[in-house]
């Protein structure tokens, strides 16, 4: 649709709805993505970005460009610093509409790399009455400037995802919130109160367990401790599974040891772990989160449904991330891992990553689970 025919306020309103659902976009920067692509073809623009400060308001957390290629970008090299124009935007935020952008005042030349650059529109971006960002356009196509007209079509644009990243933010931080709170108060509620009076109510069974007159009581009341460790069991690897992750500080070689040796109380045995490759070198936080998210996982899984004796884990780092989680337990048949939240989990972040799982049966007895994803993407 050009943007000649977007004078009438329900078309525009029409097409930002479908450029924008600010309801239910949580994910910003497909969002950001379509803002700025259609910020270029409603203007004519031949390149377009858009930059979201940080929250000290000086550098850019998030910046998406169209119009210049990969190839271009990585000569470029790092994205604007906020210097120049686009500083004027955050400091004096008002639309800026210039036909050469050379000739203003503010104007620190481009740097080596940069295709040339003639017209500019740019407009800040504001949530309520705060600046944190900016979208803006160069080189109109068959025009020496940009038109009023565009102008209103970006300045509408720009509102519309002021209030999508508002919404987003104000998701992300409440989910945050109320997942690690939870996840915190429960673990510490088990292990305070839940475990110690299963514990305490079993050792008063075990001290009445010689009193019993009769042998089938004695054998129920062994019964029942028996149950009882074993719920202990279950409750620590419940809470395992809960505890937040342990800080992003340490090396992940550390973060995995520490996983490892947590797991113990859980399993009964210390898994054996054995690394191989520059793991911390190569592991970014965009995947190491992942990674022990799934571990912690996998090993939950064992304690809680294996049986095992013993486990091992293996991660190992090529072109690619691997995660090898083998237990010698009773094993799964091709149906009986169904249901449960863990696996569907572990699936979704490899594919997220663009990476595979797999959780099978070993010949010699117990189960493997593979995991790996790709590296340097
Ligand atoms: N190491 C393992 N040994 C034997 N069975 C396993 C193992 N890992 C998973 N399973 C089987 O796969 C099923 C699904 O696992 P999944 O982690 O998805 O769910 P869950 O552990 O039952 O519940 P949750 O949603 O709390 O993780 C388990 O219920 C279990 O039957
Ligand atoms: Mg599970």
């Amino acid at each position: 649709m050009p943007y000649r025919d977007l004078h009438d306020a329900d078309q525009l309103q029409a097409l930002l709805g479908a450029v924008i659902d600010v309801e239910s976009d949580l994910e910003l920067e497909p969002t950001l993505r379509r803002v700025v692509t259609a910020a270029c073809a409603l203007t004519g623009a031949r390149y377009g970005a858009l930059g979201v400060l940080d929250v000290s308001g000086k550098s850019l957390a998030q910046f998406v460009h169209v119009g210049v290629d990969d190839e271009t970008a990585a000569r470029i090299g790092h994205p604007p610093d906020g210097a120049g124009l686009l500083g004027l935007l955050i400091l004096d935020p008002r639309p800026l509409r210039l036909a050469e952008i050379a000739d203003h005042p503010d104007s620190v030349g481009f740097p080596p790399g940069h295709p040339p650059m003639h017209s500019f529109l740019g407009v800040p971006l504001r949530i309520r009455g705060e600046v944190f960002g900016n979208l803006y356009l160069t080189e109109k196509i068959g025009a020496p400037e940009f038109s009023r007209d565009d102008e209103a079509v970006v300045v509408a644009l720009a509102s519309a995802v002021s209030s999508a990243i508002d919404n987003a933010r104000l998701h992300a931080r409440l989910a945050e919130l109320a997942v690690s709170d939870d996840r915190e108060r429960i673990a510490r509620d088990l292990h305070d109160t839940v475990i110690q009076r299963l514990f305490a109510t079993g050792l008063s069974l075990q001290s009445v367990v010689s009193l019993a007159p009769d042998r089938e009581l004695r054998a129920r009341l062994e019964e029942a401790v028996a149950d009882l460790d074993d719920t202990i069991r279950q409750v620590r690897t419940a809470i395992f599974a809960l505890e937040p992750p342990p800080a992003a500080r340490t090396g992940l070689r550390t973060r995995i040891l520490a996983l490892c040796a947590e797991s113990a109380r859980a399993l009964g045995f210390e898994p054996a772990v054995r690394f191989s490759g520059p793991i911390d070198a190569v592991v970014g936080e965009d995947v190491a989160p992942d990674l022990l998210a799934t571990l912690r996982e996998a090993l939950a899984n064992v304690a809680r449904h294996a049986g095992a004796t013993s486990a091992e884990v293996e991660v190992r780092v090529d072109d690619h991330l691997h995660l090898l989680v083998a237990d010698d337990g009773v094993g799964v048949g091709p149906g009986d891992h169904r249901g449960g939240n863990g696996l569907p989990n572990m699936a979704t972040r490899a594919e997220l990553l663009g990476g595979s799982f797999t959780l099978r049966a070993r010949p010699g007895g117990g189960t493997e689970l593979a995991w790996r994803v790709p590296l340097g993407g």
